[in-house]
């Protein structure tokens, strides 16, 4: 039971080696390809929710990084609460906080831990007792790779065919291998057209029906690089896998081109260090920051190459991320002789 109506979440973003880009049912989210992706440790969002049973408020409200957030993103995230008020059978309306302990407007993908830790405090607050399953599934109709968000370590995303079964698990624990994910933080004037509007264009693209139809071959050879430790064909497969997201991407109507210079030298570096010998390899999401993978030993050398490229704004050094997680409330603290 949870008498107070409240929850607090954490949630770690994750960077995916092989990549969600297009649905085969957009309002379901429903991927086209199985995903592969790590959760990352020094990032996350920590979420709090109370649902409101006294009338002080008619609906929903959401303070995000200290700054009260209207429009779009607070419909978004109305919408998906409806999903589990219906679950649970009540109709109160929540009030949300939620605050990231990365940088704001750095352009970090942050839906992903964004809707896990909204899934798993929402539910909490509500009683629901979900399985990881269960919540992996019901943070993707958040937001896609959210569902990724949910497990710990390294990821899997079962696409499946329809809502039940398009769920993520752990293939290997954080402590697994020690790949860690260094971000290279570009400065960009342009506001990048969003994840959602992009999936929608990927089928416009005559690239789509290729890269789709080889996504079971990568997240294979992907799956076993990750298992044998083996980090040249990690290299291999993650630069491919991003490389064809891209192309896609370039080549849908309207064409969506993430890069800016600076993306490109970094991974032009990023290819020249690694014939070098260094094990570093690249990936990008959908914005022109290079997600830099290396393995623990080598990290100091490559934040260092990675500072000293021009338009770097800062580097973000993650190990492997735990699962999404309660946090106890302030009341189990007190009980436990925490003062607060
Ligand atoms: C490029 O999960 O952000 O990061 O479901 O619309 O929220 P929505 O999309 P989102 O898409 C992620 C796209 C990506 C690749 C990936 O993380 O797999």
């Amino acid at each position: 039971m949870n008498p107070e109506y409240t929850a607090t979440a954490l949630a770690h973003p994750n960077i995916a080696f092989i990549k969600y880009w297009g649905n085969r049912n957009d309002a379901l989210r429903l991927a086209l390809n199985d995903s592969l992706s790590m959760n990352l440790a020094a990032l996350h969002t920590r979420t709090t929710v109370r649902f409101l049973l006294d009338g002080s408020q008619a609906s929903d409200t959401l303070v995000l990084n200290g700054r009260a957030i209207q429009g779009d993103a607070l419909v978004r995230v109305s919408g998906f609460l409806n999903l589990v008020r219906q679950r649970a059978g009540v109709d109160w309306p929540a009030h949300i906080i939620s605050d990231n302990n990365f940088p704001t407007g750095a352009g970090i993908a942050s839906s992903a831990a964004a809707f896990a830790a909204l899934a798993l405090a929402a539910s909490a607050a509500l009683g629901l007792h979900l399985t990881e399953k269960e919540l992996s599934i019901l943070a993707r109709r958040g937001s896609g790779s959210a569902c990724r968000s949910i497990p710990a370590g390294f990821v899997a995303w079962h696409a499946g065919v329809e809502d039940g079964d398009s769920y993520a698990e752990t293939i290997a624990p954080p402590s697994h291998w020690n790949l860690v994910d260094c971000v290279a933080v570009i400065q960009s004037a342009h506001k990048p057209v969003g994840s959602t509007a992009g999936h929608t264009l990927a089928g416009t693209s005559l690239l789509q029906a290729a890269r789709v139809a080889d996504a079971p071959r990568r997240a294979a050879l992907c799956r076993q690089a990750i298992l044998d430790r083996d980090f040249e064909a990690l290299a291999v497969v993650t630069e491919l896998d991003s490389n064809l997201m891209h192309a896609v991407m370039q080549t849908s109507t309207p064409p969506l081109l993430y890069w800016e210079p600076q993306s490109v030298e970094i991974m032009k570096s990023v290819m020249r260090w690694r014939q070098e010998g260094l094990p570093v390899c690249y990936t990008l999401d959908a914005g022109p920051n290079v997600h830099v993978l290396t393995l623990s030993d080598s990290v100091d050398e490559v934040e260092q190459r990675l500072r000293a490229v021009d338009g770097v704004a800062e580097v973000l050094v993650s190990a492997p991320g735990g699962a999404a997680r309660l946090e106890p409330s302030p009341k189990d603290l007190e009980m436990k002789g925490f003062n607060q």
